[in-house]
């Protein structure tokens, strides 16, 4: 579908060298950002947080293939050679959709992050956003893989307000933790998979709250690692030197300067854009 026009879209001599683009609705996706500086170190990536419309996690369908639509039009007209959905309720609602509206690939994180909960246990607990719970994506998406294995999805709605307010070491925040945690504690569960970009940056309480011997699984390490195959595969893989990260937010710059500081290790240059002026075509 798109690998005939991949190299026409492109900067036509050098399609490698071409960003790959990120979205989040926050700072959920930058813990993608670091998987990929890890694993692709010659990337050049635009990221793109749509702060202005946070959370996706209480949004409909409707608004969030909108949503989607939007930040991949800009993203075309930045030309990116590949889109990262780095955000689970995106990938949920939207992936499938509009997978087949643009001429550059879009990987989403849910199929990478259930391909590695199969691997690691039996009885696997998934946390998520409201529309990402809802949604089923998960649970479908593991049982088509292993259909022996058992599922149980927590919604978590309070976790991505306190994140994006900076609030992780918040007493509150623990105590939230503890309920959204609990059933599936009760239910014991050998293997917890991160369900939204955002969770990670919430480990160290996570982990001190659950039995040592459940497995984490973060999407963003094996969404990085199917990202540098499907460059292999399409020949696109930058050899150079990257370009600095661009960061591109819908809302206050200044904010999400701040928030991003601990997760980067470094104070990016944040821009702001108006996805919604995007003229979809
Ligand atoms: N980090 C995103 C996800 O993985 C979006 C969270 C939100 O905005 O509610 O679902």
């Amino acid at each position: 579908m798109y690998s005939s026009s991949i190299f026409d879209t492109f900067s036509p001599q050098e399609p490698q060298r071409a960003p790959i683009g990120v979205f989040d609705s926050g700072v959920g996706g930058l813990t993608v950002l670091r998987q990929i500086y890890q694993q692709l170190p010659n990337e050049s990536i635009i990221y793109v947080g749509d702060t202005a419309r946070l959370p996706y996690g209480i949004r409909s369908q409707t608004e969030i293939l909108q949503f989607v639509r939007e930040i991949l039009h800009w993203m075309q007209q930045q030309r990116v050679k590949m889109a990262i959905m780095a955000c689970n309720t995106s990938s949920a609602l939207a992936l499938d959709i509009v997978r087949q509206e643009f001429n550059f690939p879009i990987l989403g994180v849910i199929l990478p992050g259930a391909r590695a909960a199969v691997q690691q246990g039996q009885r696997i607990g998934v946390i998520a956003t409201p529309a990402t719970a809802q949604s089923n994506a998960y649970r479908q998406a593991i049982l088509e893989i292993q259909s022996n294995v058992q599922v149980w999805q927590v919604s978590c709605p309070e976790f991505v307000p306190l994140i994006e307010q900076n609030r992780i070491h918040d007493p509150y925040t623990m105590e939230i933790a503890k309920t959204y945690l609990e059933p599936l504690i009760e239910k014991e569960i050998d293997t917890l998979v991160y369900g939204c970009t955002h969770y990670p940056l919430l480990s160290p309480i996570l982990r001190s709250l659950l039995p040592h011997q459940v497995k984490l699984i973060d999407p963003a390490v094996h969404v990085a690692a199917a990202c540098s195959q499907e460059l292999d595969i399409l020949g696109i893989k930058n050899t150079h030197p990257p370009m600095p990260t661009r960061f591109a937010v819908s809302g206050s710059s200044q904010q999400f300067t701040q928030s991003s500081l601990q997760c980067l290790g470094y104070t990016p240059m944040v821009e702001q854009v108006c996805f919604a002026d995007t003229v979809l075509s």
